[in-house]
Formats: C-alpha cells, structure tokens, sequence
C-alpha cells in the first residue's frame, strides 16, 4: 500500500476514526498519528517504526478541552506552563488517565501530552474525536521528518495517509517536561521551548542531560536513548572550520560559517546571519540532504550552547553518536 497524500482533514480524520495510521505535520516535526485509545491503532505505530515497545507515545489533543481525558492532576508549574506555551512546542508529563492504554505509556503511570499548534493539525484531532498518539514520522532512531516528503520518502509503504500540512515551521521536537511527586519540574529532552522561556515562567529546572538518562534514571524518558537522529553516514562536529579535512568526499553542516563550497563535496549553511530559529527550522531537511548526497562522511559544526542552540546540539551528539 501507499500513502493518501491528501490536504483534506475530513479524510485523514475518518481514517483515524476507522484505526488507521496518519502521519500529520505539526510545528515541531511530522507526528505519526492513530487513535490513543484504540490498542491496536497504536500497535500499528510500534510498527511501522520499528519502535520498541518500552518507549512510550506522546498524546496530542486539539485544544484544553480535550485534557481531562487523558490526564487525572496538573499540578501548579504545569498549569502555568500550559497557559504561556500551548498550543506550541512543549510536551508535559502528567498522570495518566485509566482509559489510555498501557501501550501508549509503555506501562508508565504518566502520559506524555501536548497541543501542537498548526491549525490543520488540530483541525485533524478535531474531527477525529479522538486524542492521537504520534511519535515522530521516521523509522526508529533515524532523522526526523519535517516535510510530508520526508514522510513519504521512509514511511510511504507502511502507513495509510499523510495530511500535508506544509514544511514544520520550529523543526526540532517538543520539550518534555515532567513533575516527579517530591521534586522539582524536569526537563527530559531539550526542544522547541527554550530552557530559559521555561526558567522564565516557572523559575529554575533541572535539565537531564542524555547521559543522566542513561545512568541513573533509565525510565525517566525511555526514548532518550544516546543514539538517535542518525543519518546513514558518518558524522564528526567540529568548532572552526580547520578541524574538517577538504575535499569531495567532505559534506559539510555548518550553522553561520561562510564555507568555501569548492573544497567539499556537499555543503549546508544553516543561518548565515547566526540565527538559531532559522537554523532549527532547516535542520533536519539539510541533514537529509546531505545524507542522501554522494560524499563519505559528514562534519557537523557545534551550536552556541543557548536558546534552540542547546536543542540543537543535543540532536547532533545524539545523530553522531548513532553514526558508523
Ligand atoms: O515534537 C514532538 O514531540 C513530536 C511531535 C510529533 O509531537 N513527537 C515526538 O515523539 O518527538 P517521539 O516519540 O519521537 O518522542 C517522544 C519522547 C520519547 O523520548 C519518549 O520516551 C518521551 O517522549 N515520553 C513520552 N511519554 C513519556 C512519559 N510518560 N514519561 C517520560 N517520557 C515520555
Ligand atoms: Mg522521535
């Protein structure tokens, strides 16, 4: 089978509704959707992924309405949260409500839930009746997609439609934000909402780095495994364009530097004016492109340590990490 290709929400909606797998755009990246309290949709994600069942699906709603559905308590930071960034760019981790499955949260007592933003994307959730689980539209641990192309190109065989929402307009995925009992919010991944947009509203956080993830609290967000975001080639980050060797098995990613184009095989400048918003939002249709192009290996240069910037880094050590 291939995939609807459709901008119609009416249509993807009534696949929903009938169990059915509908990759979406929202602002973040591509979401792979089905009915988050259909146990065999939701099967039909793990999937078509490759997804291992022990990472749990973040729950997208079409506006607050939908909330109490899905979770029992949302304590004060996570109100106040909700009220500054949805609908946008922000995942919160909160009890989860007995009619989400068991598959969803991979067992968990929490559910991951977010409003995306796109209108089309809640017009979807809308008329689906339903809240949709959606991990990102990409075979497990691979580049995430940020157009329906994307989408179409590894997932087109395995999933019954795409609802072209147009390319994602923010380009890395949501900050997941958890409240454990007795501690202070937790970020889990770095993401579209800035650490300090968060710091801003609810004071200070704690931040899990991919290695407090993988040490100490491998249950925290089970997803956030070192290795991700990978392309099929070699990756290496460098600082100053020096540390790069030349020539045309050479691809290179780099955020602001001016690169002489004639001494690599493939070159992407993200932002050459150093915007990391601009930088976000091409990051990972670059990274595709140059993955897809005929060089060797690929050199990645490192992202002021800020804003998007931290997101930024923490896909490309992750994307280098799962690199040969
Ligand atoms: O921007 C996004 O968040 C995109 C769009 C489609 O919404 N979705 C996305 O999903 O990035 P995914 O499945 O690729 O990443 C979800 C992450 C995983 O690392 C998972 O472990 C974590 O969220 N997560 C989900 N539910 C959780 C929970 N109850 N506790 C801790 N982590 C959770
Ligand atoms: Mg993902």
């Amino acid at each position: 089978m291939t995939a609807l290709r459709t901008t119609d929400p009416q249509r993807a909606a009534q696949i929903l509704r009938e169990g059915g797998l509908v990759a979406f755009g929202t602002e973040t990246v591509y979401g792979l959707g089905a009915n988050a309290l259909d146990p065999l949709a939701v099967a039909k994600i793990f999937a078509a992924k490759g997804r291992p069942t022990f990472d749990p699906l973040i729950v997208h709603l079409a506006d607050i309405s939908m909330l109490d559905q899905v979770v029992s308590n949302v304590p004060e930071p996570a109100r106040k949260l909700i009220d500054r960034f949805w609908p946008g760019p922000l995942t919160l981790v909160l009890p989860k409500r007995l009619a989400i499955p068991d598959l969803v949260t991979s067992g968990l007592t929490t559910v991951g839930v977010r409003i995306p933003d796109p209108p089309l994307a809640r017009e979807l959730i809308r008329l689906a009746g339903v809240p949709v689980a959606a991990p990102s539209a990409n075979p497990f641990g691979r580049i995430s997609p940020t157009t329906a192309d994307h989408v179409a190109a590894s997932l087109g065989e395995k999933i019954d439609a795409i609802l072209d929402c147009g390319p994602c307009r923010v380009g890395l995925e949501s900050t997941i934000v958890s409240f454990p009992d007795a501690g202070s919010p937790t970020v889990l991944r770095v993401g579209g909402t800035t650490l300090e947009e968060i710091a801003e509203t609810i004071g200070p956080v704690k931040c899990l780095t991919s290695h407090a993830h993988e040490s100490s609290l491998p249950m925290a967000a089970p997803g956030s495994l070192a290795r991700h975001y990978a392309p099929g080639k070699r990756l290496r980050l460098f600082d100053r364009l020096s540390e790069c060797p030349q020539g045309p098995e050479v691809g290179v990613l780099a955020f602001d530097l001016p690169v002489d184009r004639e001494m690599y095989g493939a070159v992407e400048v993200l932002s050459p004016t150093g915007s990391l918003t601009e930088a976000a939002a091409k990051f990972f249709g670059s990274l595709r492109r140059l993955d897809a192009s005929p060089v060797r290996e690929l050199y990645a240069q490192r992202f002021p340590d800020h804003g998007l910037g931290r997101a930024l880094n923490d896909r490309l050590v992750r994307a280098a990490a799962g690199s040969h």
